[in-house]
């Protein structure tokens, strides 16, 4: 079997950084080499504790370039990716959606040009990961489970865009025989997400005691798993999924959105020494968001049957780690929260 030099894509964004963390430290053989454009959600902070570790490297680049991708792929001797580099947050799709397009369609297609032109027909010892979403699947009423066979539906520029990569990446696989395979995971939730998505929003503005935005209801519900779980089904996937398949990753953990915000709020009162019942006077309900998914939820029996993956904490500790994760870095939160930031917080949410 040949050496691994593994190229993750998005590698300094929020699962990306969980991912090559994990690689770079459980696999000291592989050569990991993050590539990465470095948008408003990468940041190389997410990995000062091991960009010094002789089997990484960064390079800062587009997946859009291809000539560039290249040049990486013959100087690293690429031979796997891991592929999470992408735009990835609904309400920015519906603002900007060719953005997402160009990066999650294109950007994939790009990305599997080079690796067949590199690898030509000789696929041994290749692997092709995609990192997918379950909001491919579009949205589910009060009952039932996303699984494999689930038919794609997606409803935001976000998850079309997404389902339109699937489709790419398993079509390559079919007329080719490219060496391919695809996780669609839930939410995730951890240290390093950047603050435009519901969990990191929320601890930041309780925080700064700023109103905390419920699209919405809030009865919409979300099926939360840990980053840090995430990268370990992403770790089992990579080296024991067979090409051609698809494995659904959850956490087995729906929450009503109003429900998680009041677990959230009773969390950082108390974290912050606030009086019970302060953060939940911060509560605003907003204009919902245009074609507001009600449900996700995901049967992820297909990879622990076969696989022999299951989450490994519960949500309740994961969050409470999360939250003391968010309040000792504070740092982290505000270098993200500079600049670009307000601009983009003001556009979202002013006008609700
Ligand atoms: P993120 O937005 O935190 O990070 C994306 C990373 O991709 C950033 O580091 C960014 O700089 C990089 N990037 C963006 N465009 C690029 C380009 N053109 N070239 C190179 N790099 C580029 O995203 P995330 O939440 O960590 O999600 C990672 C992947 O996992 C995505 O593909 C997403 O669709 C998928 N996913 C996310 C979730 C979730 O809950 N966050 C759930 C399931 C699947
Ligand atoms: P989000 O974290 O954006 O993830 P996704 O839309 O990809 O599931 O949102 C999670 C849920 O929280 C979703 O139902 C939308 C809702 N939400 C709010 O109510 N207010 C907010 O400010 C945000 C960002 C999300």
């Amino acid at each position: 079997m040949s050496k691994k030099n593994i190229l993750i894509t998005g590698g300094a964004g929020f699962i990306g950084s969980h991912v090559v963390r994990l690689f770079v430290n459980k696999y000291p053989d592989y050569q990991i080499i993050n590539f990465d454009k470095l948008t408003y959600a990468g940041n190389l902070e997410n990995l000062r504790d091991i960009d010094q570790k002789p089997n990484y490297t960064f390079v800062k680049g587009d997946i859009l370039d291809e000539a560039f991708v290249e040049e990486t792929f013959v100087k690293y001797a690429i031979n796997s990716v891991i592929h999470l580099a992408a735009e990835s947050h609904v309400d920015r799709s519906i603002t900007n959606p060719l953005e997402f397009i160009q990066t999650n369609v294109i950007g994939t297609a790009n990305l599997m040009n080079v690796a067949r032109k590199c690898w030509g027909d000789d696929f041994s010892d290749k692997r092709f990961y995609h990192v997918s979403t379950d909001e491919v699947y579009g949205s589910l009423g009060a009952t039932g489970y996303f699984t494999e066979e689930t038919s794609y539906d997606p409803r935001s520029p976000y998850s079309s865009s997404k389902a339109s990569s699937d489709h790419l990446v398993r079509a390559y696989y079919h007329t080719y025989g490219f060496p391919m395979v695809i996780s669609n995971c839930s939410n995730n939730y951890g240290a390093n997400q950047f603050p435009e998505k519901l969990i990191p929003l929320f601890i930041n503005n309780i925080k700064q005691e700023k109103p905390l935005p419920v699209y919405g209801k809030g009865d919409n519900v979300r099926d939360w798993l840990w980053v840090n779980d995430h990268a370990d089904a992403i770790d089992v996937i990579f080296h024991k999924g067979e090409n051609g398949e698809t494995y659904n990753i959850g956490g087995n953990n729906e929450w009503q959105n109003i429900k998680l915000i009041k677990f959230l709020c009773r969390i950082m009162d108390e974290k912050l020494g606030r009086e019970q019942g302060a953060s939940e006077k911060l509560i605003t309900y907003v204009k919902d968001r245009s074609g507001h998914d009600q449900r996700y939820a995901i049967d992820a029996s297909k990879l622990k049957n076969e696989l022999g993956w299951s989450p490994s904490i519960k949500f309740e500790q994961g969050l409470e780690n999360t939250v003391e994760w968010y309040l000792e870095n504070e740092d982290w939160l505000n270098n993200v929260t500079s600049g670009d930031y307000t601009k983009y917080y003001n556009q979202q949410y002013n006008a609700r």
